[in-house]
């Protein structure tokens, strides 16, 4: 097996770029309509490298602490230039390039994101704008962190029904704009970033072959960007609160992380008559490398088969997912019939999970 690039312990730049998916017609010319692949992928991080050292200029914290309660050694922060629509089209332009496609051919971009430009309108529909995509309806799509699980099975059920034949799903998110920099509990665990897939039901790539979306909103509260909506209206009283910051209680998070991604996962093992030596690769969720090591003691699933890039990029919410599958994609050999699992949890509470068949 390939050793697996940003695997714990083997930090590595992020790998180059290449596709080996190539673009097919059946010789009638007709599609298939009966599957749902990922037909390319791409992610972009911003340059600027936040480091370890340089939080503990910031606040009262260490490289140490960070390093051992959270595997983060650095994370990406975005210019005030680039808003997340241009970490989002950065992202699917790769992705584009990736599929072999033109942006004219995508008829829905999701966008997964709570960090959008502006309320409203969705960022989706200036992602649209950037890449020409002039074919394309727009939306956003709000589930947190898990929004590029939900985003991928919201696409999956457009094309299987072929309502449309190529949607893109792309998850980007600028979180330092909603992070409270004097805040040690939440500040070092942040990060921005964006990732894209194109699904279609025409061309190759991994098919999706199941999906599992949960929620519970009865434990909202753990996890919210209180201010800025309709229950907190932006006032200088809610900005003097820092009710526009995310707030976070991280030990109550920590616990229903780790049981929600164990039952997203479990779940689709089960229902595909799975087991855990079946699933050749992990792509988790990354908020905390202790919360996936635990996931995948629980579920039986070996480090070396667990995608890890957490010490590079940290949280960066719905972005994690996209990125960590694009990279892996690009840094691993895949064989026909490896099944590869995406798992993620997030405000809301949200979780969910997407079984790939290679
Ligand atoms: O995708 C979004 C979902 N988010 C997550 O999944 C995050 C889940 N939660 C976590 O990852 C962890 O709970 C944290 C990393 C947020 C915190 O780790 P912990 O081991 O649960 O620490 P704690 O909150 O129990 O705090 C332990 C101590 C406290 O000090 P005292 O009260 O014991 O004296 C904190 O004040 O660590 C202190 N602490 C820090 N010390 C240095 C908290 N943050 C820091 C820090 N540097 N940055």
């Amino acid at each position: 097996m390939t050793p697996l690039a940003g695997s714990p312990n083997t930090p590595l730049e992020p790998p180059e770029r290449h596709s080996t998916r190539q673009r097919t017609v059946s010789p009638s010319g007709q599609a298939a309509r009966k599957s749902a692949r990922i037909i390319g992928t791409g992610s972009y991080l911003p340059e600027k490298v936040l480091t370890n050292s340089d939080l503990e200029k910031m606040v009262d914290t260490s490289d140490e602490w960070i390093t051992t309660r959270t595997g983060i050694k650095e994370r990406r922060i975005a210019s005030p230039e680039e808003p997340t629509s241009s970490l989002a089209t950065e992202a699917a332009r790769r992705a584009i390039e990736d599929a072999g496609i033109a942006a004219e051919e995508i008829q829905l971009i999701i966008m997964a994101t709570f960090t959008g430009d502006v309320l409203m309108p969705a960022t989706a529909c200036l992602v649209q704008k950037n890449l020409g995509a002039t074919r394309a309806a727009a939306f956003d799509l709000s589930a947190a962190c898990t929004g590029f699980i939900y985003g991928l099975s919201v696409a999956k059920q457009f094309v299987l029904s072929g309502f449309y034949d190529t949607v893109l799903v792309v998850a980007a998110e600028k979180l330092s704009c909603v992070t409270d920099w004097t805040d040690r509990n939440t500040c070092v665990l942040f990060g921005d970033g964006a990732g894209a897939a194109v699904v279609s039901s025409q061309g190759e790539g991994p098919r999706i072959i199941g999906e599992y979306l949960a929620s519970d909103g009865s434990i909202y509260e753990l996890l919210i960007l209180p201010g800025g909506g309709s229950l907190h209206p932006p006032t200088h009283q809610t900005v003097d609160q820092g009710l526009h910051f995310l707030k976070m209680s991280g030990r109550e998070v920590f616990k229903h992380a780790v049981t929600c991604m164990v039952d997203g996962a479990q779940k689709l093992i089960t229902q595909h008559n799975l087991s855990p030596q079946d699933i050749r690769l992990l792509v988790p969720h990354q908020a905390n490398k202790r919360i996936i090591s635990e996931v995948g003691k629980r579920l039986g699933i070996p480090a070396e088969r667990i995608y890890v890039n957490i010490e590079r990029y940290g949280n960066m919410s719905a972005a994690t997912t996209s990125v960590g599958m694009d990279e892996a994609f690009r840094s691993n050999q895949f064989n026909p019939g490896d099944k590869i699992l995406l798992v993620a949890f997030g405000g809301g509470f949200t979780w969910g999970s997407v079984l790939l068949e290679w």
